[in-house]
Formats: C-alpha cells, sequence, structure tokens
C-alpha cells in the first residue's frame, strides 16, 4: 500500500500525495459529532471548496477580513489553495491553529478554526466559523463548536476558548446562545472586518465550564439520536 492510499480520510480518493509535508498524525486527523465530520482540507478539496466560496460570496465577505488584490484568490487559484493547506498544516503541526473542513454526509459544507492559539499561562485560542447559506438553520456550526470544544480541552487540554461576534451577527449570536457561551463583555475597534475595525462581543467558555457542562453538550450534539 504507497503512502498515500494509507493516508485516505473519508472518502475514495487521497488526501495527500506522496509530495505532501505533512506527517500522517496530520492525515488522520477527523474530529466525529452527530451529523458531520471535521477534518483539515486537502489540495484534492479545492473543487468543492471554491464551489462554496464563490456562490456565497455575500453571505460571507460581510462578515470576514477584506482579502487583498495583491493575494491570489484560493477560491478561484488552485495553487493559492494548495498553499493555504500546506500553510494550515504546518500551523496545525506547530500547535498555533486547527484550521479544519466541515462536512455533512461526506460533503463540503463549510469550516469551523481554532485560531490563535496560546500556551504559557493562558492556554487559551479562537474559534471562528461558517457555513454554506444553503446548509444554514440546522445547527451544524453549534455541532461543529461542540466538536472542537471537546478536541481543545480534552485533547489539547486547552483552558479556555472564545468566540469574537460583532453585535448585528444574529445569527452568529445564536449559535452562542445554543451553546449557552458566557458573554464577557464588547471589545471596542478589536477585529478588521470587510474593511472596517469593528466592535465585537467576546463569549468565553472555559475547561470548568466545559466539564459542568460535558454530558449535557454531548447528548445534545455530540451522540446519534437513533
Ligand atoms: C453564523 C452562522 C455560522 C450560523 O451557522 P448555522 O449552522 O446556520 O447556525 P444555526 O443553524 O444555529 O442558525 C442560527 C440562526 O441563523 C438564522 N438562519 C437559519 N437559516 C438561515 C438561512 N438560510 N439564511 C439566513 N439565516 C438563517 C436563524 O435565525 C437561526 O436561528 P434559529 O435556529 O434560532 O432560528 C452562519 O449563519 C454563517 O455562516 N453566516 C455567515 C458567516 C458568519 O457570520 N460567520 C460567523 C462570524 S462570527
Amino acid at each position: 500500500m504507497s503512502g498515500a492510499s494509507r493516508n485516505t480520510v473519508g472518502s475514495a480518493s487521497p488526501i495527500f500525495s506522496s509530495k505532501h509535508p505533512a506527517g500522517s498524525q496530520i492525515a488522520t486527523l477527523r474530529l466525529q459529532g452527530n451529523r458531520i465530520m471535521m477534518r483539515p482540507l486537502v489540495p484534492s478539496d479545492h473543487a468543492a471548496w471554491s464551489e462554496v466560496r464563490l456562490r456565497n460570496g455575500e453571505w460571507l465577505s460581510v462578515w470576514e477580513p477584506k482579502r487583498s488584490d495583491y493575494i491570489a484568490d484560493p477560491a478561484t487559484d488552485y495553487q493559492a489553495f494548495e498553499r493555504r493547506c500546506v500553510a494550515r498544516d504546518r500551523e496545525r503541526l506547530a500547535g498555533t491553529s486547527y484550521t479544519l473542513g466541515l462536512f455533512i454526509e461526506n460533503t463540503f459544507a463549510g469550516e469551523v478554526n481554532l485560531n490563535n492559539v496560546v500556551r504559557g499561562a493562558m492556554q487559551t485560542g479562537t474559534v471562528g466559523y461558517w457555513i454554506d447559506r444553503k446548509q444554514a438553520g440546522n445547527g451544524y456550526v453549534a455541532e461543529g463548536v461542540a466538536v472542537l470544544s471537546r478536541f481543545a480541552f480534552e485533547e489539547l487540554k486547552l483552558h479556555r476558548i472564545e468566540v469574537c461576534i460583532i453585535p448585528r451577527n444574529v445569527n452568529s449570536k445564536k449559535v452562542m446562545e445554543k451553546l449557552k457561551f458566557r458573554l464577557e463583555g464588547l471589545a471596542e475597534r478589536f477585529l478588521e472586518i470587510n474593511g472596517v475595525w469593528e466592535d465585537h462581543l467576546r463569549y468565553g467558555f472555559t475547561i470548568e465550564e466545559w466539564q459542568d457542562r460535558k454530558a449535557a453538550i454531548t447528548q445534545q450534539w455530540l451522540v446519534s439520536k437513533t
């Protein structure tokens, strides 16, 4: 069996080519919820990723940092997407970010990411997410954040994760309500979103809260009801 075929995760085609710099530990990272599966994106995901990104242009761009005109767009440029995958793999190997594609019935539908992982006295990370509008309203992102919380606390042993949301992003605040993340306050002019320094609500969730609510979150989001 070749190295490439050994690294196949959840699809018929190999995820990593033999030239891929990632090791087997990264190739096999796969987080499972009740209805969703999350794994690192790989170059062969480009067609699916780019179709979803391009179809959801306005739905996503108003909530994301403005893309520089000087940097190739991974949605339209395969090599830029390949470089993005390699950069994300390196971050994961360094333990600074865990960016994961969210799959519903093996179809790519969005991303749930743990970024800015800081160790030392903080032991923290920032969660970001988006989903294809076609799949919105089904609680898939809340499930993805529940899966990522379990990974952050039980595997990475972080102490706290946070989510930062522009106050007018009602849909994203609903995700926090569903998971009962704790609203900590407003950070003024916190992040550049679509070219504007936007205020953000900061929601925190610590390992103590995870331990208190783990059974309920697992029951609601992480186990099959059938
Ligand atoms: C925010 C977001 C990730 C929520 O994901 P989701 O899986 O749809 O979350 P939910 O299913 O819990 O739905 C949240 C709310 O969105 C609204 N909603 C549902 N379907 C919708 C649709 N098709 N179109 C617009 N809004 C919809 C509903 O008000 C829902 O709340 P409810 O379940 O109490 O009725 C998603 O709306 C999205 O990707 N938005 C664009 C990018 C973004 O805002 N990212 C987050 C930045 S902090």
